[in-house]
């Protein structure tokens, strides 16, 4: 009888293993396994985002331009940031009949004090909406470069963007959050280099592990007010290749097939499912990626000797040529 049971164990086991390891490599898997349903049949919930209240940082092209305009068409309210209000104004006015509706806010994220990120979101968001449901952290940039290369100059203004005005922001965030009735989501656009060490990007890649520690820290801090969920995309198609720092230096890039990328849309897509799942599924961390980058962020979580072996291998053609 307990051989029996033993087996029916191992059995059930191996059962699991197989099919979560078939759903990682399924083609055109492109997102981790708490997104994942069979056959990409997943949509975007209407009625979850009708009348929500979102803030979205780096709203003016790339995911965050994608995120917001989902949103919007999907019936929320999306107070969109960013330096370029022109761009930000076009992306509006794409949403004009739609049930939601986006709000342009010209907004640098790194030349704003404390206060005076206070006094915006009290102004431009409590006082006019009442509530604040869902923050989107996203505003970023990425560098390419060997660390033997690194300009200091670019080193602080990468952190100055990617990691300092994200801390501030969310200092500024908490008092206004733990004044609600409503739970909010605080949401942040890492990467999957937040995961995994991407060599011949120690700049960006150390940025997104920064993040990661401050809010995997924060999670339990704010969690009676608030849900954080780090988001981590792998390539997407977007203007961030041509905005990194040192992005003419673009070994990888160039080398990179097309495939490898998921689309802004979908990359949305998934992002804003998860936000929707937060609380029904307690997601904390996301991963959106095309394999082989998923499959090697399993590898690197869950098995991380076999990922050190594998990745000794594929790490030295990852380098930029400089
Ligand atoms: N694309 C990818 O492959 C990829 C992969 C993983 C993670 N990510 C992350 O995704 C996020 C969005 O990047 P993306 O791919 O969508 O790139 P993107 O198209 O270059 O978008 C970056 C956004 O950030 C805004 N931004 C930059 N500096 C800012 C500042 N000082 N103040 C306010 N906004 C600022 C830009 O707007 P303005 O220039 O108008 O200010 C733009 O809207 C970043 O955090 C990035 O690290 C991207």
């Amino acid at each position: 009888m307990s051989e029996v049971f033993h087996n029916g164990i191992v059995a059930a086991i191996a059962t699991y293993a197989a099919v979560n390891i078939g759903r990682i490599l399924w083609p055109g898997n492109d997102s981790s396994l708490g997104l994942k349903n069979w056959f990409h049949n997943q949509n975007v919930d209407i009625k979850y985002w009708k009348n929500k209240v979102c803030f979205i940082t780096g709203a003016s092209s790339g995911i965050g331009e994608a995120l917001a305009i989902l949103i919007a068409k999907s019936g929320g309210t999306v107070i969109a940031c960013a330096r370029r209000k022109e761009k930000l104004n076009q992306i509006a006015n794409m949403v004009k009949d739609c049930d939601g509706k986006i709000i342009p806010h010209k907004l640098d994220v790194t030349n704003i004090s404390e206060d005076d990120f206070k006094t915006f979101l009290q102004l431009n968001i409590i006082s006019k909406f009442g509530k604040l449901d869902i923050c989107v952290l996203n505003a970023g940039r990425g560098a390419l470069g060997l660390a033997e290369n690194l300009n200091m100059d670019n080193v602080k203004s990468l952190y100055e963007l990617n990691v300092f005005s994200v801390i501030m922001q969310t200092k500024a965030l908490i008092p206004v959050l733990k004044k609600q009735s409503n739970k909010a989501n605080i949401v942040i656009t890492s990467s999957l280099v937040g995961v995994l060490p991407n060599p011949g990007e120690t700049l960006y890649t150390s940025s997104k592990h920064a993040i990661h520690g401050f809010f995997n820290a924060l999670r339990p801090e704010v969690s009676e007010f608030a849900n954080v969920l780090l988001v981590c995309p792998g390539p997407v198609s977007t203007e961030f290749g041509e905005n990194r720092i040192s992005g003419a230096v673009d070994g990888t890039e160039k080398g990179r097939k097309k495939s490898i990328y998921v689309s802004a849309e979908r990359c949305a897509q998934l992002y804003a499912i998860a936000i929707q799942e937060i609380e029904s599924k307690g997601h904390t961390e996301v991963w959106l990626a095309k394999n082989p980058f998923l499959l090697f962020a399993y590898l690197a979580r869950y098995t991380p000797h076999l990922f050190a072996y594998v990745f000794k291998s594929v790490a030295k053609g990852m380098l930029p040529k400089e």
